[in-house]
């Protein structure tokens, strides 16, 4: 009973919170949008709509070497799932979608050395992919922001 008095009570306060900037006019008005969004995707979560972003580079590009359930094809492409390399650095990844890779890497103690060839032309986009791979075929990779990435160049085409 107890329990359920402090939950009526909190649900009392947050009718209350959002009567209050309900009426706030237009300028917060936009502030509790934004509130509810970020509210929507609890810190540490990749947003829904970079999600899908990334799932569908990943089915138009990536999918074809890395397969899609992300277990790569042996011996020539790295397996994302489970991929303790991918793990141990997001922002090499980002990297790697927009720039490709070409030498020897050590993936879940297998050798790969397949040329990679760059894959998608924006960082947003890499960002989405990379987000999208971290948190797929079982990965709990966490999230890379645009921001830590911001200094990322990307190679002219080749
Ligand atoms: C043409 C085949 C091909 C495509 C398409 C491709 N990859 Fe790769 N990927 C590779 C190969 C080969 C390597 C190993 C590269 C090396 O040895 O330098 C690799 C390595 C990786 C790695 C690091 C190794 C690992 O397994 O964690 C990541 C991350 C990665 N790719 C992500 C992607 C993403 C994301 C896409 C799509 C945007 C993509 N790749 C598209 C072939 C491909």
């Amino acid at each position: 009973m107890k329990t359920l008095n402090v939950l009526a009570l909190a649900f009392a306060g947050l009718i209350g919170l959002s009567f209050m900037t309900s009426c706030g006019g237009g300028a917060s008005d936009q502030k509790s949008d934004t509130t509810q969004v970020s509210q929507a995707a609890p810190a540490g979560a990749v947003p829904a709509e970079q999600m899908e972003l990334g799932k569908g580079i990943y089915e138009a590009k990536c999918k074809v070497c890395h397969q899609p359930t992300g277990l790569g094809l042996k011996p020539a492409f790295p397996p994302l799932a489970g991929s303790d390399y991918l793990l141990a650095d997001k922002k090499r990844a980002v990297v790697q979608a927009l720039n490709g890779s070409n030498h020897e890497i050590v993936v879940n103690g297998e050798k790969y050395n397949t040329p990679m060839p760059q894959q998608v032309g924006t960082i947003d986009s890499a960002v989405a992919v990379i987000n999208y791979v971290l948190n797929s075929f079982g990965n709990n990779g966490g999230v890379i922001t645009l921001d830590e990435v911001k200094d990322v160049v990307i190679d002219p085409r080749k």
